[in-house]
């Protein structure tokens, strides 16, 4: 079942347009990567999904209604979380009070706070032995660690997830990366933006951007056959 359909979208800052008509789709159930280098549009694109930014033409469908001029707070209810590039958490407050802000559209269904809390400490032990600790202290890694927790904690059904890798180690990057899986089989559909074409071997859908224009789709298979990085890449 296709959750996410990206039509003809045009999205610019002022008079200087970004993304030139992009189209693709994600199915429910997958793990897709964008990928493409700097200033590609990547973030332009994952942003105009969650309704931070407003597209001049075109359209993003989720499960299959049109999201229209939907406000980013009623995306997030309507199951559409952002990990933004760069963590963003809130440097003065615990791990745990991180993670409840981000159930907040969903403050008044304790059982499901409950629940996500419990799944993220499950998916990133280190939040867990860390709960009370000021998110400003911790490790590039943990915070983002508690980035991905946080988008998780409004139980979305679409993660998106903006350069979990970017400053990390390879190893920290991995044990992100990998964490996809999990959020996978537990039902949560996954587009995450990365420059990073280590990410490949956990996604089942590749999309590769260049200048605001995708100029790879894939899915499968194929992607471990032809030599992304270095036709695209430019590695
Ligand atoms: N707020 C803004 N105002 C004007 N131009 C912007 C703004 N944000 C991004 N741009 C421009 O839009 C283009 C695409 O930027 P975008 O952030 O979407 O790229 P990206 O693929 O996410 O890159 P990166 O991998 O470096 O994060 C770039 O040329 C950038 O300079
Ligand atoms: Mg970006």
């Amino acid at each position: 079942m296709t959750l996410l359909k990206i039509e003809s979208l045009v999205v610019g800052y002022d008079a200087f347009p970004v993304l030139h008509g992009v189209d693709f789709e994600v199915q429910e159930g997958e793990v897709c990567v964008l990928l493409g280098l700097n200033g590609a549009g990547k973030t332009t694109t994952v942003s105009t999904i969650a309704g931070l930014l407003r597209p001049r033409s075109g359209r993003v469908l989720f499960d299959g209604k049109d999201l229209g001029r939907k406000s980013p707070s009623a995306r997030v209810s309507a199951g559409i979380s952002l990990c933004p590039e760069g963590r963003r958490v809130f440097p003065r407050l615990t791990v745990r009070q991180n993670l409840r802000l981000g159930a907040w559209t969903r403050r008044r269904d304790s059982k499901t706070v409950k629940r996500q809390l419990d799944l993220a400490y499950d998916y990133f032990p280190r939040l867990a032995e860390r709960e009370e600790q000021l998110a400003g202290t911790l490790s590039g890694g943990e915070q983002q660690m508690l980035a991905v927790g946080r988008a998780l904690m409004s139980r979305p059904r679409l993660l998106l997830i903006d350069e979990a890798s970017l400053g990390l180690s390879p190893t920290v990057a991995k044990t992100v990366w990998e964490v996809t899986s999990r959020i996978k089989a537990d039902g949560t559909t996954v587009l995450m933006v990365e420059q990073n074409a280590g990410a490949l071997p956990f996604a089942d859908r590749a999309l590769i951007m260049e200048k605001g224009t995708l100029v790879y789709t894939g899915v499968g298979d194929e992607l471990r056959q032809v030599n992304l990085r270095e036709a695209y890449l430019g590695a």
